[in-house]
């Protein structure tokens, strides 16, 4: 199979689709690599480094696009991208298509076959390629916390860690899932007090089993969250309801009873937020400040530390990208039940229920449309 990579268009997206080394994989299994000139610059990988591995390297996105069966990305295909698309062409990558109608329009008017990343399920239900972009995000939060909580960066000036005399930080963690337990183990590494909310008993009993008296661990309650949120340094907004919008567990009422300079690291804004007081920020414009208090509303935060993202991404997608190639995309998918659920559009028919349901489209399952 003819494999193509391409350099990232969206506004700070500096990860890339394909290591090197994930080149060399494809390359050892038989298959043609394509990747575009400076596609892993951002992530500070060199054309050399992608010849070496086997790689042929394409002066612009138009000559992948063209070449490639299987194009293995990380975002979805943006609108000047649309046009390039071909049919029959394997698009393997994010798409969230769920909020996107212009791409789902374009991807069925291709007729292409699109398989996201954030819907492919492993035998334990869970959501493999998705799973190591909350757990980055889940550490950055602290670290990039600990950062506002700086006094020239407009916060209060606390040192997570304390100093013998001084008390550690508070760090308030709402949603104990994948971004929330790795956000308890940095603030745990740091140094400073965690509280751990969330309705799931079982995640709250797993975190005190590994942490014990090191955190606090607290049910989600309206009154649980008005109790603590006045203690905070720092909060990281963690929870998901899957399919949903986050729920507002951080009101416009706390604001003002939250310590002048305290920081939301609001992970979950990409659901919406859990803060009422959050709106979506960018890298280049990261920060607002409301009643005082520091809001970081990022919605893809992982971008911002690209060589962790993109090796942590492909060691997550690099398999599901082998058995495409190595069986042929029908066989693969008919042999793991986990990969078809990332099919979301196969030759003009959507076939995820989400997705359709979202945009009112006819849904074709597919089975029926996969043979
Ligand atoms: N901003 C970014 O760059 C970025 C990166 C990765 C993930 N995310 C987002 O972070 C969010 C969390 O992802 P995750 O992988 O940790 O999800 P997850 O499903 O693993 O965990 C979510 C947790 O929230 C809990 N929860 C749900 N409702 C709650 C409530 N009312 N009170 C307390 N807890 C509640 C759940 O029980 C669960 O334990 C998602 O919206 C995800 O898309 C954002």
């Amino acid at each position: 199979m003819k494999v193509g990579t391409l350099k990232e268009i969206k506004n700070h997206e500096y990860r890339v689709g394909l290591t090197p080394n994930a080149v060399l994989a494809y390359k050892n299994a038989g298959h043609a690599v394509f990747v575009e000139k400076g596609a892993g610059e951002g992530c500070g990988y060199s054309n050399d480094q992608y010849i070496a591995a086997g790689a042929k390297i394409m002066t612009t996105a138009r000559d992948i696009w063209a070449e490639a069966d299987l194009i293995v990305k990380v975002k979805e295909p943006l609108e000047s991208e649309y046009g390039l698309i071909r049919e029959n062409q394997i698009i393997y990558t994010y798409l969230h298509l769920a909020p996107d109608r212009p791409q789902v329009d374009a991807l069925l008017k291709a007729k292409c076959i699109a398989i996201a990343y954030e819907t492919i399920r492993d035998n334990k239900g869970q959501l493999p390629c998705l799973k190591p972009m909350s757990q980055i995000a889940g550490r950055l939060a602290v670290q990039i916390g600990a950062r506002y909580l700086e006094k020239p960066m407009g916060g209060r000036g606390v040192l997570l860690s304390g100093v013998p005399g001084v008390p550690h930080a508070e760090i308030v963690v709402l949603g104990a899932g994948g971004v929330g337990s790795s956000a308890v183990k940095i603030a745990v590494g740091m140094g400073a007090h965690v509280t751990v909310v969330d309705l799931d008993n079982d995640r709250l009993e797993y975190l005190e089993d590994i942490y014990g008296s090191q955190i606090t661990t607290l049910y989600s309650t309206p009154e649980n969250i008005d109790d603590i949120l006045p203690r905070a340094d720092l909060v990281v907004g963690a929870v998901l309801v899957p399919g949903s919008a986050a729920p507002k567990l951080i009101r416009n009422k706390h604001l003002p009873v939250m310590k002048d300079g305290s920081v939301i690291v609001d992970v979950a804004i990409d659901q919406g937020g859990c803060s009422e007081a959050s709106r979506p920020t960018t890298h280049d414009n990261p920060v607002f400040i409301k009643d005082g208090v520091v809001n970081y509303c990022v919605g893809n935060m992982p971008g911002a530390v690209s060589y962790t993202s993109t090796n942590a991404l492909g060691n997550a997608t690099l398999r599901y990208g082998l058995q495409i190639a190595k069986l042929g995309l029908e066989p693969a998918l008919k042999q793991d039940s986990g990969l078809m659920q990332g099919l979301n559009v196969y030759k003009g028919h959507v076939t995820y229920k989400g997705v359709a349901e979202a945009h009112g489209l006819d849904y074709t399952p597919a089975d029926n449309v996969v043979r």
